[in-house]
């Protein structure tokens, strides 16, 4: 499918997220393993989450999706059941990096897969900590899925993370539920902490020490209620779309604010942009609250701060829409530190820098990023998404900012995360 989109004169209203894409695969797992039902509201509508929720079903679970609720029955720890099928995690990567954890805790065989996106992006980072554990797991040149995986008990180990990752860290501590004793993940760059949080909630043990977690193995965990917050990385493209729109603004209710995450709103805020926060509450020791964002004119005067360092861990989705709108920044934006974008859904930097040049921007392609030295109008053009939803949405909201007609192909790939989103962005923005 293509979308077509031209520049917007104004940009108001209100939008509703669909539920946190990463907070919603935990709650699905945890309650998959936990003993009694939970039902969890406004459960992502993202093809990612429901990819989860099928390798679930496949293994055993019975759940049941009612609008955005998902009732799920427990199994307990160690009650999944062998597949009957090869699992698949489609485009997900935390769907395979955090669901091989637990899998590696079952005694039985299973093998996990994905679409041709996910075949190629590494899997080492997890097979390397769950064989230290005891798993036996085999993949295809030696790191790619599909992954077979035969577990059962592990062995606690203390691990320190070789990439700044969450799901790397999730998948070690959910597969710590399983060993001889407790499990500890060493995070030198901090990086988002709802499985910490989740296993908290559904009654597993965690301590932190520095920059140690430590997880219990063998825990009871108890069905939930649960309500997912609205998801803040889906928030980022209308937040900056209020950025680049003369006299935006947009309500955004319901939002996300995990700590670890709202680095986004703080990095707009500290570039110029006026977010205010309202009606911050907690729910399942996730932080959330009402985004409020208008458009503010002196942010596209500067500098972008630069993107680097630990940064980066905690922008790490929303870098390509940060560099849409580095490229309407008269100081531009340089981003560095941020090889991981290279094995996303797509090697992002490169999508994003041939896009932006399509759109007529003066990008200069690092080996681990870009530097965009100051800002030029944009024009339409055909954007090349690679299939991925971050791109595909990135480039809906420059299509705001350039000039004549902007055409997004394979933009049905918004669904990854966010369905609904072209729909959500016609609502609130006129030509
Ligand atoms: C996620 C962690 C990040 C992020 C991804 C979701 C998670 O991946 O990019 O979209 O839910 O844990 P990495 O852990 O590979 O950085």
């Amino acid at each position: 499918m293509i979308q077509t989109l031209s520049s917007a004169a104004s940009l108001s209203g209100s939008v509703r997220l669909p539920g946190d894409k990463s907070i919603s695969h935990r709650y699905a797992m945890l309650a998959a393993i936990a003993e009694g039902t939970s039902v969890i509201e406004h459960f992502a509508a993202s093809r990612d989450c429901h990819s989860t929720l099928g390798c679930l079903s496949a293994l055993g679970v019975d759940l049941h999706e009612s609008g955005d609720t998902v009732t799920i029955r427990g199994r307990g720890l160690r009650g999944l059941q062998t597949p009957g099928c090869i699992l698949d995690a489609e485009n997900s990567g935390t769907t395979i990096r955090l669901l091989s954890g637990i899998l590696a805790g079952h005694s039985f065989e299973s093998s996990i897969t994905g679409d041709e996106s996910l075949s190629n992006r590494p899997m080492g980072r997890i097979i390397r900590p769950l064989r230290q554990m005891g798993a036996a797991i085999e993949s295809r040149d030696r790191e790619l899925p599909p992954l077979h995986i035969r577990g059962g008990s592990l062995k606690g180990i203390r691990y320190t993370l070789p990439v700044a990752s969450a799901q790397v860290k999730s998948c070690v501590l959910f597969a710590g539920l399983y060993g001889d004793r407790p499990t500890a993940v060493e995070e030198t760059i901090p990086t988002r902490d709802h499985s910490e949080i989740a296993l908290r909630v559904f009654g597993g043990r965690v301590r932190f020490d520095g920059n140690w977690i430590e997880v219990d193995p063998e825990p009871r965990l108890q069905g939930r209620h649960l309500t997912v917050p609205g998801d803040l990385s889906g928030a980022a493209f209308f937040l900056i779309a209020a950025a680049l729109v003369p006299n935006a603004e947009l309500f955004l209710p319901g939002v996300g604010l995990n700590r670890r995450r709202r680095e986004l709103v703080d990095y707009l805020m500290s570039a110029g942009l006026n977010i205010s926060v309202e009606n911050e509450t907690e729910t399942g020791g996730e932080p959330r609250g009402d985004l409020r964002v208008r458009y503010s004119p002196g942010l596209l005067q500067r500098q972008l701060p630069p993107i680097r360092g630990e940064l980066v861990a905690s922008l790490i989705d929303e870098i390509p829409v940060l560099a849409v709108l580095g490229s309407q920044a008269a100081g531009g934006l340089t981003i560095s530190d941020a090889n991981e974008l290279r094995i996303k859904e797509s090697d992002r930097i490169s999508a994003i820098v041939t896009n932006l040049r399509a759109m007529g921007a003066e990008v200069e392609e690092k080996p681990d990023g870009l530097v965009i030295p100051s800002a030029r109008q944009l024009r339409g053009a055909d954007i090349a998404t690679r299939s991925d939803h971050r791109i595909a949405m990135a480039f809906a909201v420059a299509a705001l900012a350039a000039q004549g007609e902007t055409r997004i192909r394979d933009a049905e790939c918004a669904d990854v995360s966010f369905p609904g989103f072209w729909q959500a962005l016609r609502n609130v923005a006129s030509s």
